[in-house]
Protein backbone atom coordinates (compact mmCIF):
# COMPACT_ATOMS: atom_id res chain seq x y z
CA UNK A 1 0.00 0.00 0.00
CA UNK A 2 2.52 2.26 0.87
CA UNK A 3 5.05 1.64 -1.98
CA UNK A 4 2.09 2.01 -4.22
CA UNK A 5 1.31 5.35 -2.73
CA UNK A 6 4.99 6.34 -3.12
CA UNK A 7 5.07 5.61 -6.62
CA UNK A 8 1.41 7.70 -7.09
CA UNK A 9 3.07 10.50 -5.41
CA UNK A 10 6.21 10.26 -7.45
CA UNK A 11 4.97 10.71 -10.49
CA UNK A 12 2.66 13.49 -9.49
CA UNK A 13 5.87 15.05 -7.67
CA UNK A 14 8.30 14.71 -11.04
CA UNK A 15 5.49 16.04 -13.42
CA UNK A 16 5.07 18.90 -11.29
CA UNK A 17 8.67 19.70 -10.98
CA UNK A 18 8.60 18.75 -7.05
CA UNK A 19 11.04 16.30 -5.02
CA UNK A 20 10.58 13.04 -5.65
CA UNK A 21 10.56 11.82 -2.19
CA UNK A 22 7.79 14.23 -1.10
CA UNK A 23 4.95 12.47 1.34
CA UNK A 24 1.67 14.72 0.67
CA UNK A 25 0.12 16.21 3.46
CA UNK A 26 -2.72 18.81 3.52
CA UNK A 27 -4.59 20.19 6.70
CA UNK A 28 -7.79 21.07 5.05
CA UNK A 29 -9.82 24.13 6.58
CA UNK A 30 -13.97 23.61 5.79
CA UNK A 31 -17.39 24.08 6.72
CA UNK A 32 -18.74 20.90 6.09
CA UNK A 33 -19.68 19.39 9.60
CA UNK A 34 -23.60 18.54 9.20
CA UNK A 35 -24.95 14.72 8.48
CA UNK A 36 -24.72 14.81 4.93
CA UNK A 37 -22.03 17.21 4.54
CA UNK A 38 -19.28 14.67 6.83
CA UNK A 39 -20.11 11.67 4.93
CA UNK A 40 -19.23 13.68 1.73
CA UNK A 41 -16.27 15.38 3.25
CA UNK A 42 -15.38 11.76 4.31
CA UNK A 43 -14.98 10.93 0.86
CA UNK A 44 -12.06 12.89 0.14
CA UNK A 45 -10.27 12.22 3.26
CA UNK A 46 -10.18 8.46 2.05
CA UNK A 47 -9.22 8.84 -1.33
CA UNK A 48 -6.21 11.59 -0.21
CA UNK A 49 -5.70 8.43 2.48
CA UNK A 50 -5.24 5.79 -0.45
CA UNK A 51 -3.29 8.20 -2.44
CA UNK A 52 -0.93 8.27 0.05
CA UNK A 53 -1.72 11.53 1.82
CA UNK A 54 -1.67 12.39 5.66
CA UNK A 55 -5.11 14.83 5.89
CA UNK A 56 -5.52 16.94 8.97
CA UNK A 57 -8.65 18.32 9.35
CA UNK A 58 -10.03 21.51 10.03
CA UNK A 59 -13.35 21.82 10.15
CA UNK A 60 -14.97 25.29 10.76
CA UNK A 61 -18.50 24.49 12.09
CA UNK A 62 -21.66 27.03 11.16
CA UNK A 63 -23.74 26.66 7.59
CA UNK A 64 -22.55 29.06 5.08
CA UNK A 65 -18.72 29.47 5.53
CA UNK A 66 -19.05 32.51 7.63
CA UNK A 67 -16.77 31.43 10.82
CA UNK A 68 -14.60 29.24 8.20
CA UNK A 69 -13.70 32.75 6.28
CA UNK A 70 -13.13 34.58 9.72
CA UNK A 71 -11.06 31.53 11.21
CA UNK A 72 -9.22 31.63 7.60
CA UNK A 73 -8.42 35.37 8.27
CA UNK A 74 -7.10 34.47 10.98
CA UNK A 75 -4.65 32.02 10.25
CA UNK A 76 -3.33 34.04 7.26
CA UNK A 77 -2.85 37.21 9.61
CA UNK A 78 -0.90 35.04 11.68
CA UNK A 79 1.43 34.03 8.85
CA UNK A 80 0.50 29.93 9.41
CA UNK A 81 -1.96 29.53 6.46
CA UNK A 82 -3.83 26.18 6.37
CA UNK A 83 -2.75 24.12 2.53
CA UNK A 84 -6.10 24.15 1.44
CA UNK A 85 -9.68 25.92 2.00
CA UNK A 86 -13.22 25.67 0.87
CA UNK A 87 -13.24 29.07 -0.85
CA UNK A 88 -15.47 30.23 -3.38
CA UNK A 89 -16.74 33.22 -5.92
CA UNK A 90 -14.90 36.30 -6.06
CA UNK A 91 -13.63 35.19 -2.62
CA UNK A 92 -11.27 33.64 -4.70
CA UNK A 93 -9.92 36.44 -6.41
CA UNK A 94 -10.17 38.71 -3.51
CA UNK A 95 -7.32 36.16 -2.01
CA UNK A 96 -5.25 35.92 -4.89
CA UNK A 97 -5.00 39.56 -5.01
CA UNK A 98 -3.54 39.52 -0.93
CA UNK A 99 -0.59 37.09 -3.08
CA UNK A 100 -1.50 34.31 -0.81
CA UNK A 101 -2.83 31.87 -3.10
CA UNK A 102 -0.64 28.88 -4.92
CA UNK A 103 -0.45 28.70 -8.58
CA UNK A 104 -2.03 25.28 -9.66
CA UNK A 105 -1.88 25.52 -13.12
CA UNK A 106 0.57 22.47 -13.28
CA UNK A 107 -2.23 20.06 -12.02
CA UNK A 108 -4.89 21.67 -14.06
CA UNK A 109 -3.02 22.01 -17.42
CA UNK A 110 -1.79 18.02 -16.93
CA UNK A 111 -5.68 17.14 -15.92
CA UNK A 112 -7.01 18.87 -18.97
CA UNK A 113 -9.48 20.54 -16.82
CA UNK A 114 -10.08 23.46 -19.52
CA UNK A 115 -11.45 20.20 -21.91
CA UNK A 116 -14.02 19.13 -19.25
CA UNK A 117 -15.16 22.08 -16.74
CA UNK A 118 -17.79 24.41 -18.56
CA UNK A 119 -16.20 28.02 -19.53
CA UNK A 120 -18.47 29.25 -16.37
CA UNK A 121 -17.28 27.31 -13.58
CA UNK A 122 -13.34 27.64 -15.08
CA UNK A 123 -13.60 31.44 -15.08
CA UNK A 124 -14.28 31.32 -11.00
CA UNK A 125 -10.97 28.96 -10.55
CA UNK A 126 -8.65 31.22 -12.35
CA UNK A 127 -6.69 34.41 -11.42
CA UNK A 128 -5.07 36.10 -14.08
CA UNK A 129 -5.32 33.63 -16.44
CA UNK A 130 -3.85 30.94 -13.76
CA UNK A 131 -5.56 28.48 -12.44
CA UNK A 132 -5.95 29.23 -8.49
CA UNK A 133 -8.82 26.68 -7.31
CA UNK A 134 -10.12 23.34 -7.87
CA UNK A 135 -14.09 22.89 -8.09
CA UNK A 136 -16.12 20.27 -6.28
CA UNK A 137 -19.80 20.71 -7.87
CA UNK A 138 -22.36 22.63 -8.90
CA UNK A 139 -25.13 23.44 -5.81
CA UNK A 140 -28.55 24.91 -6.94
CA UNK A 141 -29.42 27.80 -4.15
CA UNK A 142 -32.96 27.98 -5.57
CA UNK A 143 -35.11 24.98 -4.13
CA UNK A 144 -38.00 24.09 -1.90
CA UNK A 145 -37.80 20.88 -0.33
CA UNK A 146 -41.12 19.11 0.87
CA UNK A 147 -42.26 16.27 3.26
CA UNK A 148 -44.52 14.30 0.65
CA UNK A 149 -47.12 13.24 3.24
CA UNK A 150 -47.57 16.47 4.53
CA UNK A 151 -48.63 17.88 1.91
CA UNK A 152 -50.53 14.56 0.39
CA UNK A 153 -52.56 14.62 3.54
CA UNK A 154 -53.11 18.37 3.36
CA UNK A 155 -54.31 18.05 -0.69
CA UNK A 156 -51.50 20.82 -1.55
CA UNK A 157 -49.26 20.57 -4.66
CA UNK A 158 -45.36 22.01 -5.17
CA UNK A 159 -46.20 25.35 -5.77
CA UNK A 160 -45.51 27.10 -8.65
CA UNK A 161 -46.10 30.96 -8.16
CA UNK A 162 -45.32 32.89 -5.16
CA UNK A 163 -49.21 33.43 -4.50
CA UNK A 164 -49.75 29.34 -4.53
CA UNK A 165 -47.10 29.05 -1.91
CA UNK A 166 -48.57 31.82 -0.22
CA UNK A 167 -52.11 30.21 -0.06
CA UNK A 168 -50.53 26.56 0.44
CA UNK A 169 -49.28 28.07 3.88
CA UNK A 170 -51.82 29.50 5.18
CA UNK A 171 -53.97 26.59 4.68
CA UNK A 172 -50.79 24.32 6.48
CA UNK A 173 -51.17 26.90 9.63
CA UNK A 174 -54.50 26.07 9.98
CA UNK A 175 -54.01 22.84 10.00
CA UNK A 176 -51.33 23.48 12.72
CA UNK A 177 -48.37 22.50 10.64
CA UNK A 178 -45.30 25.02 10.55
CA UNK A 179 -45.46 25.86 6.69
CA UNK A 180 -41.97 26.86 6.31
CA UNK A 181 -38.94 25.26 7.84
CA UNK A 182 -36.27 28.41 8.76
CA UNK A 183 -33.21 28.98 10.98
CA UNK A 184 -32.87 32.55 11.53
CA UNK A 185 -29.03 33.16 10.45
CA UNK A 186 -28.29 35.78 8.30
CA UNK A 187 -26.77 34.06 5.74
CA UNK A 188 -30.31 31.69 5.40
CA UNK A 189 -32.25 34.36 5.29
CA UNK A 190 -30.33 35.62 2.33
CA UNK A 191 -30.81 32.30 0.93
CA UNK A 192 -34.24 32.86 1.06
CA UNK A 193 -34.35 36.46 0.44
CA UNK A 194 -32.31 35.46 -2.85
CA UNK A 195 -34.81 33.07 -4.55
CA UNK A 196 -37.82 35.05 -3.58
CA UNK A 197 -36.19 38.40 -5.69
CA UNK A 198 -35.59 36.29 -8.78
CA UNK A 199 -38.91 34.80 -8.54
CA UNK A 200 -40.53 37.91 -8.16
CA UNK A 201 -38.82 40.00 -10.48
CA UNK A 202 -37.16 37.11 -12.69
CA UNK A 203 -33.58 36.77 -13.75
CA UNK A 204 -32.62 40.26 -15.95
CA UNK A 205 -33.59 42.07 -12.43
CA UNK A 206 -31.66 39.38 -10.51
CA UNK A 207 -28.83 40.35 -12.77
CA UNK A 208 -29.24 44.18 -12.34
CA UNK A 209 -29.86 44.02 -8.25
CA UNK A 210 -27.48 41.58 -7.05
CA UNK A 211 -25.17 41.33 -9.85
CA UNK A 212 -24.72 44.49 -10.87
CA UNK A 213 -25.89 46.35 -8.23
CA UNK A 214 -27.80 49.00 -10.11
CA UNK A 215 -29.04 51.81 -8.30
CA UNK A 216 -32.83 51.87 -10.14
CA UNK A 217 -33.07 47.92 -9.70
CA UNK A 218 -32.35 48.09 -5.96
CA UNK A 219 -34.43 51.06 -5.39
CA UNK A 220 -37.73 49.85 -7.70
CA UNK A 221 -41.06 48.86 -6.83
CA UNK A 222 -40.33 45.25 -7.98
CA UNK A 223 -37.85 45.82 -5.08
CA UNK A 224 -40.58 46.82 -2.98
CA UNK A 225 -42.56 43.83 -4.09
CA UNK A 226 -39.60 41.31 -2.74
CA UNK A 227 -39.76 42.51 0.59
CA UNK A 228 -43.26 42.76 0.89
CA UNK A 229 -42.93 38.68 0.13
CA UNK A 230 -40.17 38.45 2.38
CA UNK A 231 -42.57 39.97 5.45
CA UNK A 232 -45.39 37.55 4.19
CA UNK A 233 -42.98 34.56 4.38
CA UNK A 234 -41.62 35.89 8.01
CA UNK A 235 -45.57 34.99 9.37
CA UNK A 236 -45.15 31.52 7.91
CA UNK A 237 -42.07 30.62 10.38
CA UNK A 238 -42.38 29.06 13.68
CA UNK A 239 -41.80 31.18 17.18
CA UNK A 240 -38.54 29.29 17.78
CA UNK A 241 -36.42 29.77 14.24
CA UNK A 242 -33.83 32.39 15.53
CA UNK A 243 -30.63 30.70 15.27
CA UNK A 244 -31.16 27.77 14.26
CA UNK A 245 -28.94 26.05 12.10
CA UNK A 246 -30.57 24.95 8.53
CA UNK A 247 -29.58 21.07 9.53
CA UNK A 248 -32.22 21.32 12.00
CA UNK A 249 -34.66 23.27 9.57
CA UNK A 250 -34.52 20.11 7.58
CA UNK A 251 -35.31 18.01 10.13
CA UNK A 252 -38.28 19.28 10.65
CA UNK A 253 -39.22 18.83 7.45
CA UNK A 254 -38.04 15.45 7.16
CA UNK A 255 -39.89 14.58 10.54
CA UNK A 256 -43.22 16.36 9.52
CA UNK A 257 -42.95 19.09 11.71
CA UNK A 258 -42.95 21.58 8.84
CA UNK A 259 -43.85 21.30 5.04
CA UNK A 260 -41.48 22.91 3.25
CA UNK A 261 -37.67 24.46 3.80
CA UNK A 262 -36.29 26.96 0.87
CA UNK A 263 -32.60 26.18 0.90
CA UNK A 264 -29.63 24.52 -1.66
CA UNK A 265 -29.46 21.37 -2.46
CA UNK A 266 -26.52 20.50 0.51
CA UNK A 267 -30.38 19.73 2.54
CA UNK A 268 -30.40 16.37 -0.21
CA UNK A 269 -27.15 15.25 1.24
CA UNK A 270 -29.17 15.68 4.92
CA UNK A 271 -32.52 14.10 3.78
CA UNK A 272 -30.45 11.14 1.92
CA UNK A 273 -28.16 10.45 4.69
CA UNK A 274 -31.22 9.66 7.16
CA UNK A 275 -31.82 7.62 4.59
CA UNK A 276 -35.00 9.35 2.60
CA UNK A 277 -36.23 9.05 -0.98
CA UNK A 278 -36.78 11.93 -3.20
CA UNK A 279 -40.11 11.08 -5.07
CA UNK A 280 -41.36 9.26 -2.01
CA UNK A 281 -40.30 10.97 1.51
CA UNK A 282 -39.32 14.26 0.04
CA UNK A 283 -40.24 16.31 -2.94
CA UNK A 284 -38.02 18.63 -4.78
CA UNK A 285 -38.72 21.65 -6.94
CA UNK A 286 -37.11 24.88 -8.28
CA UNK A 287 -38.98 27.99 -6.07
CA UNK A 288 -41.51 29.71 -8.11
CA UNK A 289 -40.04 31.52 -11.02
CA UNK A 290 -37.50 30.93 -14.00
CA UNK A 291 -33.55 31.16 -13.72
CA UNK A 292 -31.37 29.15 -11.64
CA UNK A 293 -29.04 30.24 -8.61
CA UNK A 294 -25.44 28.23 -8.76
CA UNK A 295 -22.95 27.91 -5.97
CA UNK A 296 -19.92 26.11 -6.99
CA UNK A 297 -17.74 24.60 -3.80
CA UNK A 298 -13.87 24.72 -4.41
CA UNK A 299 -10.96 24.37 -2.79
CA UNK A 300 -8.15 27.04 -3.82
CA UNK A 301 -4.51 26.10 -2.21
CA UNK A 302 -2.56 28.62 -0.07
CA UNK A 303 0.96 29.61 -0.26
CA UNK A 304 3.05 27.24 1.99
CA UNK A 305 6.56 25.98 2.61
CA UNK A 306 7.42 22.69 2.42
CA UNK A 307 7.47 19.82 -0.72
CA UNK A 308 5.16 17.65 1.71
CA UNK A 309 2.50 20.53 1.67
CA UNK A 310 3.09 21.15 -1.91
CA UNK A 311 3.08 17.64 -3.01
CA UNK A 312 -0.41 16.83 -1.14
CA UNK A 313 -2.03 20.29 -2.35
CA UNK A 314 -1.27 18.64 -5.78
CA UNK A 315 -2.68 15.26 -5.15
CA UNK A 316 -5.89 16.87 -3.90
CA UNK A 317 -6.22 19.47 -6.95
CA UNK A 318 -6.06 16.33 -8.88
CA UNK A 319 -8.29 14.00 -6.93
CA UNK A 320 -10.92 16.81 -6.28
CA UNK A 321 -11.29 16.90 -10.23
CA UNK A 322 -10.99 13.58 -11.45
CA UNK A 323 -14.45 11.78 -12.37
CA UNK A 324 -14.40 9.22 -9.49
CA UNK A 325 -14.64 11.74 -6.76
CA UNK A 326 -16.90 13.75 -8.91
CA UNK A 327 -19.20 11.45 -9.04
CA UNK A 328 -19.23 9.75 -5.75
CA UNK A 329 -19.01 12.71 -3.57
CA UNK A 330 -21.91 14.69 -5.18
CA UNK A 331 -24.23 11.45 -4.97
CA UNK A 332 -23.56 12.47 -1.13
CA UNK A 333 -23.63 16.08 -1.25
CA UNK A 334 -26.95 16.95 -2.77
CA UNK A 335 -24.86 18.69 -5.83
CA UNK A 336 -24.03 17.50 -9.21
CA UNK A 337 -20.03 16.93 -10.86
CA UNK A 338 -18.15 20.52 -11.63
CA UNK A 339 -17.14 18.57 -14.85
CA UNK A 340 -19.48 18.09 -17.97
CA UNK A 341 -18.49 13.88 -18.54
CA UNK A 342 -19.84 12.49 -15.62
CA UNK A 343 -22.93 10.26 -16.25
CA UNK A 344 -25.91 11.34 -14.06
CA UNK A 345 -27.34 7.77 -14.19
CA UNK A 346 -27.02 7.02 -10.92
CA UNK A 347 -28.18 10.47 -9.48
CA UNK A 348 -31.73 10.58 -8.26
CA UNK A 349 -34.34 12.73 -10.27
CA UNK A 350 -33.70 16.41 -8.42
CA UNK A 351 -29.66 15.78 -9.50
CA UNK A 352 -31.19 15.53 -12.76
CA UNK A 353 -33.64 17.75 -13.07
CA UNK A 354 -30.36 20.55 -11.89
CA UNK A 355 -28.49 19.16 -14.39
CA UNK A 356 -31.03 19.49 -16.77
CA UNK A 357 -32.28 23.02 -15.73
CA UNK A 358 -28.48 23.79 -15.42
CA UNK A 359 -28.22 23.12 -19.72
CA UNK A 360 -31.66 25.21 -20.25
CA UNK A 361 -30.79 28.24 -18.35
CA UNK A 362 -27.30 28.65 -19.40
CA UNK A 363 -28.66 28.52 -22.73
CA UNK A 364 -31.07 30.93 -22.24
CA UNK A 365 -28.81 33.54 -19.91
CA UNK A 366 -30.57 32.75 -17.19
CA UNK A 367 -27.80 30.61 -15.16
CA UNK A 368 -26.90 33.23 -12.47
CA UNK A 369 -24.36 33.20 -9.25
CA UNK A 370 -25.97 33.41 -5.73
CA UNK A 371 -25.41 36.03 -4.13
CA UNK A 372 -26.39 34.74 -1.22
CA UNK A 373 -23.52 31.63 -1.13
CA UNK A 374 -20.65 34.13 -2.27
CA UNK A 375 -20.77 33.51 -5.96
CA UNK A 376 -21.55 37.21 -7.59
CA UNK A 377 -19.99 40.38 -5.46
CA UNK A 378 -17.23 41.00 -3.03
CA UNK A 379 -17.55 39.59 0.42
CA UNK A 380 -17.97 43.33 1.51
CA UNK A 381 -20.88 44.43 -0.69
CA UNK A 382 -22.78 40.64 -0.37
CA UNK A 383 -22.20 41.38 3.56
CA UNK A 384 -24.05 45.22 3.21
CA UNK A 385 -27.36 43.41 1.45
CA UNK A 386 -27.20 40.34 3.87
CA UNK A 387 -27.50 42.98 7.05
CA UNK A 388 -29.88 44.78 5.78
CA UNK A 389 -32.28 41.56 4.68
CA UNK A 390 -31.86 39.94 7.93
CA UNK A 391 -32.98 43.44 9.67
CA UNK A 392 -35.63 43.86 7.81
CA UNK A 393 -36.69 40.08 8.63
CA UNK A 394 -36.68 40.35 12.02
CA UNK A 395 -37.82 43.45 12.60
CA UNK A 396 -41.01 45.27 11.71
CA UNK A 397 -38.91 47.64 9.14
CA UNK A 398 -41.25 48.54 5.94
CA UNK A 399 -40.27 47.49 2.58
CA UNK A 400 -40.34 50.92 1.94
CA UNK A 401 -37.66 51.14 4.82
CA UNK A 402 -35.42 48.44 4.08
CA UNK A 403 -35.24 49.66 0.31
CA UNK A 404 -33.64 52.53 0.85
CA UNK A 405 -31.14 51.13 3.13
CA UNK A 406 -30.80 48.25 0.82
CA UNK A 407 -29.32 51.12 -1.67
CA UNK A 408 -27.87 53.16 1.22
CA UNK A 409 -25.76 50.29 2.16
CA UNK A 410 -24.74 49.07 -1.83
CA UNK A 411 -23.50 52.94 -2.15
CA UNK A 412 -21.26 52.81 0.66
CA UNK A 413 -19.90 49.13 0.11
CA UNK A 414 -16.88 48.80 -1.96
C1 LIG B 1 -21.83 25.56 0.65
C2 LIG B 1 -22.28 24.13 0.81
C3 LIG B 1 -22.66 23.90 2.26
C4 LIG B 1 -23.68 24.94 2.70
C5 LIG B 1 -24.12 24.78 4.13
C6 LIG B 1 -22.87 26.52 1.18
O1 LIG B 1 -22.41 27.85 1.09
O2 LIG B 1 -21.60 25.85 -0.69
O3 LIG B 1 -21.28 23.23 0.42
O4 LIG B 1 -23.16 22.60 2.41
O5 LIG B 1 -23.14 26.23 2.55
O6 LIG B 1 -23.07 24.87 5.00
Amino acid sequence: MKRFALATVSTLAVAAGSSVLAEPEAEVLHWWTSGGEAKSVAVLQEEFASNGGTWTDMPVAGGGGDAAMTALRARVLSGNAPTAVQLKGPAIQEWYEEGVLADISGVAEAEGWAEVLPASIAGHMKCEGTWCAAPVNVHRVDWIWANADVLAANGIEMPTTWDEFNAAAVKLMDAGVIPLAHGGQSWQDATVFEAVLLGIGGPEFYQKALVDLDPEALTSDTMVQVFDQMRTMRGFVDENFSGRDWNLATAMVMNGEAAFQIMGDWAKGEFLAAGKTPGEDFLCASTPGDGYLYNVDSFAMFSVDGDDKKAGQELLAKLIVAPNFQKVFNLNKGSIPARTDVALDDFDICANLSAEEMGSTSAAGSLLPSYAHGMALRGSQSGAITDVVTAHFNSDMSSADAVQQLADAVANSY
